[in-house]
């Protein structure tokens, strides 16, 4: 469906994962991605940055893998009590927390379905560490990719709350929504299981695919997919894991979205014209068809 009114948030702020080991999974983000570490909570939590804001990945020390919560960026000036009170309306519990992380003075945090919290802020602290130039070292967080076992109710959330615009489906189980520019900004995948599928880093250009190759090669991580042209979003996107197994995209070339006019900006390796949000089969993941390392079920 089109509708007219914009989104509520503006962009993915970050990803909190559990870790059993957050030293291992630090030494990957910081030394391997290229992130700066700008502080540490009272439970060793490590928060890292890509360069600009407090930071983006969150790592907290759990007994096994899990996904943490996903802090969504408001448009600014948004008024988190009334914020709060319209949570409410739509039928969700909501509290504000206050100074419950660095960086962060005040959030909305919300669970629209059992497991799956998001953290609703205006204002984040951007201390710009500096972006690395060691390690992968990527422009941005874009995406991230959830699995749940109740897509289809997160889908309303993101949608008929937060704002976001539909822009393709894989097989009706992948659905791709956003709320910026980017083809898409979250992934939710409808499968009875409920973690993060995948975490994905905007790469600075093309080039930067064959230098993050090597590098990961240099670490001793396969390329498990890619670099590949996908067909939902175009982008150019390779994967590998992280030690826990959390699968990491890096991508660059995504589809740029015109919600005015419900399509995807023209390019020439489209094969359909308008590129307007559509259904992709489970087959059609690869414009060049390239086959991947993992299981699809599993990764
Ligand atoms: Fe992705």
């Amino acid at each position: 469906m089109h509708k007219q009114f914009a989104p509520r948030v503006f962009q993915l702020g970050y990803v909190a994962l559990e870790t059993p080991d957050v030293m291992r999974a630090r030494d990957h983000y910081a030394e391997t991605i290229g992130m700066s570490e700008t502080a540490t909570g009272h439970d060793g939590e490590s928060y890292l940055s890509i360069g600009y804001e407090h930071h983006n990945i969150v790592l907290r020390q759990a007994m096994h893998k899990a996904m943490g919560h996903l802090g969504f960026q408001l448009n600014p000036g948004t008024e988190l009590r009334q914020l709060v009170a319209e949570l409410r309306a739509f039928g969700l519990g909501a509290q504000i927390k206050s100074d419950s992380q660095p960086g962060i003075r005040e959030l909305v945090e919300v669970e629209p379905v059992p497991g799956t919290t998001l953290q609703l802020y205006t204002d984040i602290d951007a201390p710009a560490p500096g972006f690395k130039r060691t390690g992968v070292s990527p422009l941005r967080l874009g995406h991230v990719a959830v699995i749940s076992p109740e897509g289809p109710k997160l889908k309303t959330f993101f949608m008929d709350f937060l704002g976001f615009w539909f822009t393709d489906t894989i097989a009706g189980i992948s659905n791709f929504i956003t709320c910026n520019r980017e083809h898409h900004v979250v992934n939710l995948v409808s499968m009875p299981d409920q973690r993060v599928h995948h975490i994905a880093f905007q790469l600075k250009g093309n080039a930067s695919h064959a230098m993050a190759g090597d590098l990961l090669a240099e670490r001793g991580l396969p390329v498990k997919w890619g670099p590949t042209r996908h067909t939902a979003g175009h982008n150019i996107a390779s994967y590998h894991y992280d030690p826990d197994q959390v699968l990491i995209e890096l991508y660059t070339d995504m589809d740029v979205f015109i919600p005015e006019l419900n399509m995807c900006e023209a390019r020439p390796w489209h094969g359909h014209f308008p590129m307007a949000p559509r259904e992709w089969k489970l087959t059609e993941l690869a414009a060049w068809e390239t086959e991947f390392a993992f299981s699809l079920a599993q990764a």
